[in-house]
């Protein structure tokens, strides 16, 4: 695939994400070519900077974040000659506005324009508001908005309105980096293209589903913004859900943006409303506290924080239901959580037993494992003749596919892919504007329930994999969670 030339604008420039994911994105798709020579990156912030300095802390990024073998010093200083840097805020309307503008105004021909909104959300409004009064906002502009899209559906929705006042919807992508991961867009292929998976895909043949986003690290240096949020809002209404409707729609009547966001939409709006009750006995919540593993201290929630007490969660367990003819009575187990004890995001699709059996012992269930990160896969297990014993005993094995090996290629960040969708203007892999509200009304019954202390914050040790209550959520169905499993 070949672009044209095109300038890259960052606000949020000197944050987080800036330099451990969309610089080292970038740079990657440089190396692939991808990235014509006249591009500009242009990174805007508060901070009074100059091009070097953000030069310099660029390069110190990409070596921290790209891979060793790709730390090419030549080639990271061609890259940084594309980077910019201006010092702006971008939500005030008297700021210093004529450096951008004259760097974005000096070009001849109108290259596409991607606004990139690594701020915090709140002030995706304001920062629409600024670049339309200057007249930044060309045909060929397109915005990027970091999620959490709000704190909650009024707000999401504003936000929404404020930016779709200045933008009509196909130039607005709302990223979502979990449908950037191959592993995930995989699903469509393994559903739609193995018509022995799609088949089963339903109640008739399969008990519970569970997806699984688990981290080892800590909220870090984000305690800030983590604080005000939680796992909920982080990780559940926006990624989960992603990952949900992919594993959970109806194969769309084309692969095109529409039809495919389409069905994502009808699984939202098929998610059981959660009551109180159901809020009560479907829904966990936990902090993470500190920890001793191997001599080493593992801080709690709260040291890390340096706060004497938070009411926020950092452990998600969800019981959710989808109201459908294929789902109905198939729980969907959602769980996230920082500081535990394996970093994983994995589907397991545990299949019905069956009711009868040839054999003296019932054979375990079949189960289809996708391993979304790390060591990207998909396993079945299955049953086999157990080769030691008599002819009638089993033996539990699995068909275990290592794409990266299998295919011997680098698995890209999720990044990767969905910048340079935003620049091609695809906006297949980006959340329409209802599958966020769809995915609010969901949400927003737990989060008030969870603020009227329907649900009391359990805790969990740092490593571990999360409060005793998960476990019980899944024991009252006689379910377990796939660590556990035989
Ligand atoms: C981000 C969340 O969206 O996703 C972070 O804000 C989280 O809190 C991250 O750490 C997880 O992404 P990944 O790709 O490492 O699973």
């Amino acid at each position: 695939q070949t672009y044209s030339p095109f300038d890259f604008i960052i606000f949020g420039a000197t944050g987080d994400l800036t330099t451990r994911k969309l610089l080292p994105a970038l740079f990657y798709r440089y190396l692939d070519k991808q990235i014509p020579a006249e591009t500009r990156i242009i990174g805007a912030a508060r901070s009074p900077l100059t091009d070097e300095d953000f030069r310099g802390r660029a390069r110190d990024g990409l070596n921290q974040f790209i891979q060793e073998a790709d730390r090419n010093p030549e080639k990271i200083e061609e890259f940084l000659t594309k980077i910019h840097y201006v010092s702006l805020d971008g939500a005030d309307p008297n700021g210093k506005w004529s450096s951008i503008e004259d760097l974005l105004n000096s070009k001849q021909a109108n290259p596409v324009r991607i606004f990139y909104f690594a701020t915090a959300p709140r002030l995706y409004g304001d920062i629409c508001d600024n670049l339309s009064n200057k007249k930044l906002l060309t045909k060929d502009t397109r915005v990027v908005l970091e999620k959490p899209i709000g704190t909650s559906l009024e707000t999401a929705q504003e936000i929404n309105n404020r930016v779709g006042k200045h933008l009509p919807e196909n130039h607005i992508f709302r990223i979502d980096h979990y449908l950037g991961k191959e592993t995930v867009q995989n699903i469509l292929a393994l559903r739609f293209a193995n018509p022995v998976f799609e088949r089963l895909w339903s109640s008739d043949s399969i008990d519970f589903i569970e997806i699984t986003a688990a981290e080892t690290v800590g909220v870090g240096k984000r305690g800030g913004y983590y604080d005000g949020a939680g796992a909920l809002r982080d990780m559940v209404q926006n990624h989960l859900l992603q990952v949900l409707c992919m594993v959970a729609m109806d194969p769309p009547i084309s692969l095109s943006e529409d039809d495919l966001r389409n069905e994502k939409l009808k699984v939202l709006r098929s998610l059981k409303p959660m009551t109180e009750d159901m809020i009560k006995t479907d829904t966990v919540r936990g902090q993470y506290t500190t920890n001793e593993q191997n001599g080493e201290h593992i801080p709690g929630y709260l040291e890390e924080l340096n706060k004497d007490s938070s009411n926020t969660e950092t452990f998600v367990a969800i019981k959710a239901q989808i109201n459908t003819s294929r789902w109905s009575g198939v729980p969907f187990y959602l769980r996230t959580g920082k500081r535990m004890a394996e970093k994983t995001s994995e589907i397991v699709i545990q299949f019905k037993k069956s009711a009868w059996s040839l054999f003296p012992t019932a054979p375990e269930p079949n189960r289809l494992h996708i391993r979304i990160q790390p060591d990207e896969g998909v396993s079945l297990s299955m049953q086999v003749k157990d080769p030691s014993k008599s002819h009638t005993s089993l033996r539990s094995t699995f068909i275990d596919i290592d794409f990266s090996p299998a295919f011997h290629i680098r698995y890209p960040d999720s990044y990767e892919g969905l910048l340079m969708d935003a620049v091609k203007g695809d906006p297949l892999l980006f959340i329409r504007r209802d599958e966020v509200d769809a995915a609010w009304k969901w949400i927003e019954p737990i989060l008030d329930g969870w603020a009227r202390g329907v649900v009391p914050l359990s805790q969990y040790k740092a490593g571990s994999w999360g409060p005793q209550e998960a476990n019980e959520l899944l024991a009252k169905e006689g379910h377990i969670w796939h660590e556990d499993m035989p």
